[in-house]
């Protein structure tokens, strides 16, 4: 191993620049335009693997973005990892609060700045380096690897879930491995056992049949803006609570143990509410922040439109009003039974004055991973090499769908062994991925591999 460490170190800066060369191309998942970049993106990866050293690279298209799959199945016997990741990017915008161009990967205090250098191409990345490092030094791997790199998890991972059920045998592994979650904090890495689910919907309300001068019909008739406004301030009760019926029914009570696990760990809530840039923090009555984050559900309200936004003043009484809400699930919450609940609850809440209508965007289920397993044990030794530091158990608040997926078709468990960083501005402008954590991500999947044989030969001989 001492050779595959000396030879990352001796490469960070080449790593660096071909990380640079990959967040350069625009792959947005959710936009129309962008199609020809998510192409590119998938066979330039495709072209690396090759590069790397994998034996088999295939890319596979789907009615949405294209897959690419790689093997390589060298040490037969051995353990085989799956990993999993994407290299799908979210939209940019609002462009002008980046202070370098989101697609020219600009290093900054340590970090590394652009577009999915956290989330998730950097640390897809982190693994072809780390394949790299052992084939450059002796052409083989301490472990079987087979990948798989989506193009659409950004917008629900819909045609990967179809994939994955059509290919199960191409598929088989002994553990899936997946880095696209974040470390505690800075210099504290962390293995992630839990991730939330989500449940994504739209209402559309309709008053008037056409927009309306507010002064010749205001007082006559109720303004959709203020029916979904009157609507949507319901779904919370006085206590952060959300009012839906039946919403908390099937939520797993947080145990006493995990509870006694999270307060332990360094918060300062004070602290966090002044990164955030908030007067005072808001959640549900009766838990901690982390709590809340990690093993509560929650609804938000993601947007909201109608009427003039434009500039200056326009008296009018808009005909239309929407909003995009979701709601944040945790086990034993099921996706589809809380989109059904929302919506009969809307029908239910919606004045007589309105017309609904609600659309299902999409949805993915909650997870929870065991942390005995040869996989975790594995991934906590190799952090503690990688990092120089014993990691934490966390959950996270965001989702994977596909991680559920991967234990109901393939039967498998997912390692989540994330090195981002919870404030590294995913999802918005100035999104970075620290180069410690870079680096030391590359020198923990290392290790990871190379530990896991032992792992999975020490439970075997029980
Ligand atoms: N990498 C994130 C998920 C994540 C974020 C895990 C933060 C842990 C901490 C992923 O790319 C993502 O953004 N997922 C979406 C899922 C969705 C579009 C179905 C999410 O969580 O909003
Ligand atoms: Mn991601
Ligand atoms: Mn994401």
């Amino acid at each position: 191993m001492e050779k595959i460490i000396e030879y990352i170190k001796s490469n960070e800066s080449r790593y660096l620049d071909e990380l640079k060369v990959l967040l350069a191309i625009p792959s947005i998942s959710t936009l129309d335009a962008n199609k020809p970049d998510i192409e590119r993106c998938a066979a330039h990866l495709a072209d690396h693997l090759k590069n790397i050293g994998m034996s088999q690279t295939k890319i596979f298209p789907t009615a949405g973005h294209p897959i690419v799959y790689s093997e390589w199945l060298g040490v037969p016997g051995r353990p085989t990892i799956l990993i999993y990741g994407h290299y799908d990017v979210q939209p940019v915008d609002p462009l002008d609060l980046w202070t370098s161009p989101p697609f020219k990967g600009t290093v900054r205090g340590g970090n590394l700045y652009a577009r999915g250098a956290s989330d998730d191409k950097g640390q897809v990345f982190i693994h072809l380096k780390s394949i790299e490092s052992f084939m450059k030094n002796g052409g083989s791997l301490p472990v079987n690897i087979k990948m798989i790199i989506e193009g659409e998890e950004e917008i629900g991972s819909e045609h990967l879930e179809i994939f994955v059920n059509d290919n199960k045998k191409l598929l088989s592994a002994d553990l899936v491995l997946i880095s696209d979650t974040s470390m505690f904090a800075k210099g504290i890495p962390s293995v992630c056992y839990g991730l939330r689910g989500l449940s994504y919907m739209q209402i559309n309300l309709v008053g008037p049949g056409k927009d309306l001068h507010s002064g010749s019909f205001g007082g006559s008739v109720h303004n959709p803006i203020q029916a979904l406004s009157e609507m949507i301030a319901q779904l919370h009760d006085k206590n952060g609570r959300v009012t839906i019926p039946h919403f908390y029914d099937s939520v797993r009570p947080i145990s006493k143990k995990e509870r006694d696990s999270y307060r332990k760990l360094p918060w300062n809530d004070k602290k966090y509410a002044a990164e955030l840039g908030v007067k005072a923090l808001y959640g549900e009555k009766g838990y901690s922040t982390i709590e809340r984050l990690w093993a509560r559900p929650t609804l938000e309200c993601n947007g909201i439109w109608g009427g003039f936004t434009g500039e200056g003043a326009k008296t009018v009484l808009p005909s239309r009003a929407s909003a995009k809400l979701s709601m944040r699930l945790v086990p034993d919450q099921k996706a589809d039974r809380i989109a059904k609940l929302f919506e009969r609850h809307m029908r239910k809440i919606a004045p007589k004055t309105v017309t609904i209508t609600l659309q299902n965007l999409h949805g993915g289920e909650p997870a929870i991973t065991p942390i005995d397993s040869p996989g975790v044990r594995a991934a906590v030794a190799a952090l503690e090499k990688g990092f120089g530091k014993k990691p934490l158990y966390q959950r996270d608040g965001g989702s994977i769908p596909i991680v559920v997926q991967f234990k109901q078709l393939l039967g498998l468990d997912s390692v989540l062994l994330g090195f981002g960083l919870p404030d590294e501005n995913s999802h918005a402008p100035n999104e970075f991925l620290n180069m410690e954590n870079f680096y030391g991500g590359i020198r923990t999947s290392a290790h990871f591999y190379n530990e896991l044989p032992n792992y999975m030969k020490k439970r075997k001989k029980r």
